[in-house]
């Protein structure tokens, strides 16, 4: 399973074309291997749980297009779909079936949607939301958590994790500072910061904004309560609830993280799964809350591709693929994986702490538990930058920063799991003692 490492001429000549024209080469920073230094591989194909490079070496899979994938790569019911819908129209730019079917496939499925409306993005339904919850107050701020990752929106560039974490960046050039200035940011899984702020600017609160399970800043979950307790200030301040599922929205479960740990809120951001590997997301809540975006009431947003029908029929083919069994099957394998994961770092006599929600598995060379980015920034991440590259050259290609999380699809099985668990082992231990 495990192939020796192949040369990747191709991957670099694309590289240099690339870099001519696109900033750093790549259309998303974190694909540019900045945090692990070296050469991005460019993919030519894509099946089940592998990827393989324009050089013909194939790797498992444990990015699956940053959890878009749970299905894994080219899985033959969506392509089927994608294919039938695009020979039916590519866009129409007017309502069509597929998006009440994907819109009653999600609110099945995640009951506190009442109504939604589907986007291009996870950036444009948070933004969106954030904007809603603005509508709805007539509150100007938001609290959103160091680390979380919310896109790209201005007002929610303020201490994002992942790819700006990575770079050392605490906040983009280019959002003049009144983007920001409404927006407060606390500590992860500490809700006495939440209520010290709330304490505070509480009357000025639009809506406190969070990943459930944060993604971004690696895996970590929330501490007990910690969703609980943020449903609790909020409602008592007026303020709205936004959970951010475009990562945990049909991947930590059929209901998200709030049907996971029972958690109401004011209103959802899903993306990623719900557009099977096509551009799509969605906001969505309460429909006294809905009914104020435009046509219906005064907030506007729109959008020329949204609930575009190719991209809602394979969001629709991935729904009808995920059943329990599929999340069971999954949770499974990544426990697994964990498993393995540990005994091989123990065995190496590297420090090493996991963190995993159900197919969300994030690995910190640290003997401290990760429960929020400070800690998270503070691990070796050099070592995982090592590891990174022995375990691409023993063909597994995990997430290229530390600061990420990896996935596991229904694609994989038990053979590629136990040829990553391998591939781990030796990886780590050529991974620390090489300086
Ligand atoms: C939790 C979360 N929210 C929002 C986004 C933005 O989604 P998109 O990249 O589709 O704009 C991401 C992207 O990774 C995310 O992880």
């Amino acid at each position: 399973m495990n192939q020796p490492s192949k040369p990747i001429a191709r991957s670099e000549q694309l590289y240099q074309r690339a870099c001519r024209l696109l900033p750093a080469g790549v259309n998303s920073p974190v694909r540019a291997f900045r945090a692990v230094g070296g050469t991005p591989r460019f993919i030519a194909d894509a099946h089940g749980p592998f990827i393989t490079d324009a050089d013909g070496n194939r790797y498992i899979d444990y990015v699956c297009s940053w959890g878009a994938l749970i299905l894994g790569h080219s899985n033959d019911i969506v392509s089927d779909a994608v294919a039938a819908a695009a020979r039916r129209g590519a866009s129409y730019g007017a309502p069509h079936e597929g998006e009440v079917l994907l819109a009653e496939a999600v609110n099945a499925a995640m009951p506190g949607m009442e109504m939604l409306r589907f986007v291009n993005s996870g950036t444009e339904a948070t933004m969106s939301a954030i904007r809603l919850a603005r509508a709805a107050t007539g509150r100007a701020k938001i609290i959103k958590f160091d680390g979380c990752y919310h896109g790209h929106a201005d007002a929610l560039l303020a201490k994002a994790g992942s790819g700006l974490a990575t770079f050392g960046l605490p906040d983009s050039a280019g959002v003049p500072p009144e983007m920001t200035a409404h927006t407060l940011v606390a500590p992860y899984n500490d809700l006495a910061a939440v209520e010290q702020i709330m304490a505070q600017s509480g009357a000025e609160v639009a809506a406190v904004i969070v990943e459930p399970v944060a993604g971004n800043m690696g895996c970590v979950p929330p501490a007990d309560g910690f969703l609980q307790g943020l449903k609790r200030i909020t409602e008592q301040h007026g303020a709205l609830l936004i959970l951010d599922e475009v990562i945990t929205g049909f991947r930590v479960g059929r209901s998200g993280a709030s049907g996971l740990y029972g958690v109401k809120p004011d209103l959802t951001c899903i993306g990623k799964i719900i557009g099977g590997g096509l551009p799509v997301g969605a906001y969505g809540g309460r429909r006294e809350l809905m009914q104020l975006v435009a046509p219906l009431g005064p907030m506007y947003q729109a959008g020329t591709l949204s609930g575009n029908p190719v991209a809602m029929a394979a969001g629709l083919a991935v729904l009808q693929q995920l059943d329990g069994t599929a999340y069971e099957r999954i949770a499974r394998m990544a426990a697994d994986l964990e498993a393995g994961i540990q005994q091989a770092a123990a065995a190496a006599g590297v420090p090493a702490q996991t963190n995993r929600v159900g197919s969300m598995l994030s690995v910190f060379f640290t003997d401290r538990p990760v429960t929020d980015t400070a800690i998270a920034a503070e691990t070796d991440r050099k070592l995982y930058g090592r590891l990174f590259h022995a375990m691409l050259e023993r063909g597994v290609y995990t997430t290229p920063s530390a600061l990420e999380t990896w996935f596991v699809s229904t694609s994989h099985t038990d053979a590629e799991i136990e040829a990553t668990v391998q591939a781990f082992g030796e990886a780590l231990r050529e991974a620390a003692v090489t300086h």
